[in-house]
């Protein structure tokens, strides 16, 4: 499948293919995201993954990359309102980043603007995920360069429409649009780029390759999972989050209790409830991550497990994708 000509993410971003490897906590091992960049896609580095997950030192883990690939890479920034030292924090990254020559950067969650202010002048490039119109047209206000459509078939934090209908809102805005979720296959992959996207934005199918550091145990559940394996849970985060249905899983439910829910819901608590549970995942998916099913076999997974049968390098799938 050939991407449309003159495809302004692949200027943007200064890179062969319009693949992208989202960034994951905790999967964004340095190792996966420098194997997806030197395969021709980009690979986005997750900060609180590269330090927290990886025990790297910021520059230094952004150095390692730097002599593993010299192809362009990105950073994820979750730009939401928080805890005072998580923002202070986020901008040394930004600073830290922007010295190391990172110039594509994939915002999330809040505001983008103060981002774009300070990467703009440097040539820098600002793309927002989005779920809906009403968070795009903000992104858009703000100054982004592109948009990362995140559908209801995606891993991790995921949408409620179609990458269908999600096309369909956002296309007015005549900016690059990439699709992120339900990309496994090479068939997933070229009706996205038939549809009209720009390019794809994947996670789960680089948590089962060879450069991901993620425990077997999750990979084969990525592989033996099934698009009916796939549910959605507000217990991990708050808001919705897609992960395998598993034995644990099942056990524990999927529902946050009625306390939980006004508590979430509360305008004085949710800030504070959002911390905690922020927090808590942070522990909890680094764990499952590292040690499998012998802790608890919580697996954040999109749809796009029906496409991934076994567990590939990153230039394999790559390759297999644009080949
Ligand atoms: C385990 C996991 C962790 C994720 N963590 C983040 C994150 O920290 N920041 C972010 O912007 N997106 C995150 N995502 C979303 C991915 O970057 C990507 O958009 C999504 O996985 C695409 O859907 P797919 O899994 O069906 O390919 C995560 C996804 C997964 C599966």
């Amino acid at each position: 499948m050939t991407v449309k000509e003159g495809n302004r993410f692949l200027s943007h971003a200064g890179v062969q293919y319009p693949i992208i490897c989202g960034a994951m906590y905790p999967c964004s091992n340095p190792e996966l995201v420098a194997a997806v960049s030197e395969s021709g896609g980009l690979g986005i580095v997750q900060p609180v993954s590269l330090v927290y997950a990886h025990a790297y030192d910021f520059r230094k883990g952004l150095q390692y990359i730097r002599k593993l690939t010299n192809k362009p890479i990105g950073l994820n920034l979750l730009v939401e309102k928080s805890a005072k030292r998580y923002e202070d924090r986020l901008k040394i990254w930004l600073d830290i980043a922007l010295e190391e020559g990172v110039r594509f950067f994939i915002t999330a969650l809040g505001n983008p603007s103060w981002v774009i202010e300070k990467v703009r002048p440097l040539g820098g490039i600002v793309y927002h995920d989005v779920t809906n119109a009403k968070w795009a047209a903000k992104a858009v206000e703000a100054g982004v360069d592109g948009l990362i459509c995140v559908n209801n078939r995606a891993g991790g934090h995921l949408g409620s429409e179609s990458p269908e209908a999600l096309l369909n809102d956002l296309k007015k805005y005549g900016l690059p649009l990439i699709c992120a979720g339900g990309v496994g296959s090479k068939e997933h992959y070229a009706a996205m780029i038939a549809l009209g996207y720009d390019g794809v934005q994947l996670g789960t199918r680089f948590i089962a390759s060879k450069e991901c550091t993620a425990h077997e145990d999750y990979k084969n559940a990525i592989i033996r999972a099934e698009e009916v394996d796939i549910v959605e849970t507000v217990k991990i985060s708050g808001v919705p989050v897609s992960i395998i249905n598993t034995d644990y899983v099942k056990k524990m439910g999927l529902e946050a209790s009625h306390v939980v829910t006004w508590m979430l819901h509360h305008p004085k608590l949710k800030h504070y409830m959002r911390i905690f549970y922020t927090v808590r995942s942070v522990f909890l998916l680094k764990k499952s991550n590292s040690k499998g099913s012998s802790y608890k076999d919580f697996y954040q997974a999109g749809k796009s497990v029906d496409g991934i049968n076994s567990v590939l390098g990153a230039k394999e799938i790559i390759d297999s994708f644009v080949s």
